[in-house]
């Protein structure tokens, strides 16, 4: 089922889509600061490299791209460090926002563009327990979550220690990072790393969440952030690979 916006707009409260740099004041609502913050740092989104929020509604063409072509593959367990950069990502397959059911999550395909273009490592965050396949039941989990802080666990781990410089990806969910992205971030050391974020979402940018894992990851430092609608990341390749590419610099 592919999802009208009508249905995000309901379940998100007053979400204006497809806009750019705009504010999300019913995601967020769940954590005291996310709709204040979010709202705020809507308007400094365009410091972002945000080529593809301003063009989400051109992200009609399709790709046929998929996951098996992704050059690098993610583990779960990262023993051995090839790099001194590591790109660490959560992302979901399944039904979401714009895009229908993919077999490869949005943010995934941004991390392994990031990938190939560095030569980095990558590590996955995945949670212990999926979450669901549906959209409207995968909001309904993240809310829930969101709203008891919830800090879900992961599955295997990264010893982070020899990397230097950290690509941190993430969807945006209720105009905050997944709670599971907090539970790995927390879970780590980030001394003296420099952490770049990049996000994928459908019309919020990427809010404060750099903030977020600033505060979070006090000892790193976090540069300026990277973000894409999803659509574009699915559907128009080769301006996420040229925002992408742009960004990494
Ligand atoms: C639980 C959930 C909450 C979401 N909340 C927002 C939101 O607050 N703002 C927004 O722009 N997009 C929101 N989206 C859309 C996602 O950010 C977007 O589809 C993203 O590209 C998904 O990345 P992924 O495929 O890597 O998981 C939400 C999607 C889900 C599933």
């Amino acid at each position: 089922m592919l999802l009208s916006r009508r249905s995000f707009l309901s379940m998100a409260g007053a979400v204006a889509f497809g806009a750019a740099a705009v504010a999300l004041p019913g995601c967020g609502e769940g954590r005291g600061s996310g709709v204040a913050s979010a709202a705020s740092a809507a308007s400094s989104a365009s410091a972002t490299a945000d080529a593809a929020a301003s063009s989400a509604s051109a992200a009609a063409a399709s790709t046929s791209a998929s996951a098996a072509a992704a050059s690098s593959s993610a583990s779960a367990s990262l023993a051995s460090p090839k790099s001194d950069a590591l790109v660490i990502y959560f992302s979901r397959a399944g039904e979401n926002y714009g895009v229908g059911v993919v077999e490869e999550g949005n943010t995934s395909v941004v991390a392994h563009m990031i990938a190939e273009k560095t030569g980095a490592d990558l590590f996955e965050i995945v949670p212990a327990q999926a979450y669901p396949e549906g959209y409207d039941e995968c909001c309904d989990v993240a809310l829930a979550e969101q709203n008891e802080g919830a800090r879900p666990a992961f599955q295997g781990d990264v010893d982070i220690a020899s990397y230097k410089t950290v690509y941190l990806g993430y969807p945006i969910w209720w105009g905050d990072l997944p709670m599971c992205v907090y539970t790995f971030l927390e879970a780590h050391d980030w001394s003296g790393k420099d952490i770049r974020p990049f996000c994928t979402h459908e019309g919020s940018g990427i809010g404060s969440t750099p903030a977020s894992i600033e505060s979070t990851c006090a000892a790193a430092t976090v540069g300026q952030g990277l973000s894409m609608t999803g659509s574009t990341a699915q559907n128009s390749r080769d301006r996420a690979r040229a925002s992408v590419e742009a960004w990494l610099g």
